[in-house]
């Protein structure tokens, strides 16, 4: 099993501005929990212990949520308010934390190299902190992508959806080897945000990937982009140029990826999960169809 996971939560989140001026935009809602914590239940749902926060300025909220709140306790324990001491079980979550800092934009490849002395000699997760896999975070892919990246010795393993063509230029996206017919094939090449006329397919990086350890010398390696950036999906085609096994996996039907950096999908994804609670999903759906139903409502 692979147990150390690096969580990139240092970009600015300038597609989500205001909401994201001041506060981390993986600390923005979605339902009742901040995306972060679907990621980090999701990590530790799938054998992950360690987990490093890539962390930048105004993030620190970020750490304050992992941590435990003796005084929060104390206040809900004397007034006896047990369901609301329930939603602090997550503070109680069998992992351990650890942060540090990007000290400059340069890029995911970048943020990512500055996890090379906690991984150490070991494969390692990466997990996008904007990301959430799967309806509440519902989802086995990462515990799937260790078994075959273990079972075929591969140096890097990445979990790829289908994405609408003219979507591409959001996403990394793979070239296969051969078909892409299988749930798991070989990758040729990878591309950062190709035009829709250049991009290989529309097989995109669905912000999940493990890696052994050598990728940090190919990180070091990478020439910084137009935008001054490091990008990690140029690391990937380093990877493939030197004949690396790099794999991809499609998460599996019904499971959706939830890309929390724009604004639409923010919103689709709040629905969405919203619709799903088990307490207010019944009511909230009511409310929609009533919205919905109004002649200056959202149909
Ligand atoms: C990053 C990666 C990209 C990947 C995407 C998934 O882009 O660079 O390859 O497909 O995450 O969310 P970003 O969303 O940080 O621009």
């Amino acid at each position: 099993m692979i147990q150390c996971a690096i969580v990139p939560v240092a970009g600015y989140g300038t597609r989500l501005l205001p909401a994201t001026k001041s506060q981390p935009k993986e600390m923005l809602p979605v339902a009742r929990k901040p995306i972060v914590q679907y990621v980090v239940e999701e990590l530790v749902a799938n054998s992950v212990q360690r987990i490093l926060f890539v962390t930048g300025r105004n993030k620190s909220s970020i750490e304050n949520h992992f941590d435990q709140d003796p005084e929060l306790t104390r206040l809900l324990n004397a007034g006896s308010r047990q369901e609301l001491i329930e939603e602090l079980k997550f503070e109680d979550l069998q992992a351990q934390f650890y942060y540090t800092r990007q000290r400059f934009q340069r890029g995911l490849g970048d943020a990512v190299l500055c996890g090379d002395s906690f991984a150490g000699e070991r494969p390692f997760v990466v997990a996008l902190g904007d990301s959430i896999l799967g309806l509440h975070a519902n989802s086995r892919s990462v515990a799937r992508m260790a078994e075959v990246f273990e079972a075929r010795r591969a140096s890097c393993i990445i979990a790829v959806e289908e994405v609408p063509r003219e979507e591409v230029s959001h996403y990394g996206i793979v070239r296969p080897a051969g078909g892409a017919g299988e749930d798991c094939f070989r990758v040729a090449d990878v591309v950062e945000k190709p035009s829709p006329e250049a991009a290989p397919g529309n097989l995109a990086i669905a912000g999940r990937y493990i890696f052994s350890p050598l990728v940090f010398d190919m990180i070091r390696r990478v020439k910084p982009d137009a935008r001054g950036e490091i990008q990690l999906t140029d690391a990937i085609r380093g990877l493939c140029e030197e004949g690396k096994r790099v794999l991809a996996l499609r998460l599996p039907p019904g499971e959706k990826r939830y890309d929390i950096g724009n604004f639409p999908s923010y919103f689709e994804a709040f629905v969405e999960f919203a619709l799903a609670d088990p307490v207010h999903g019944p009511g909230f759906r009511r409310t929609l169809e009533r919205l919905l139903g109004e002649p200056s409502g959202l149909s």
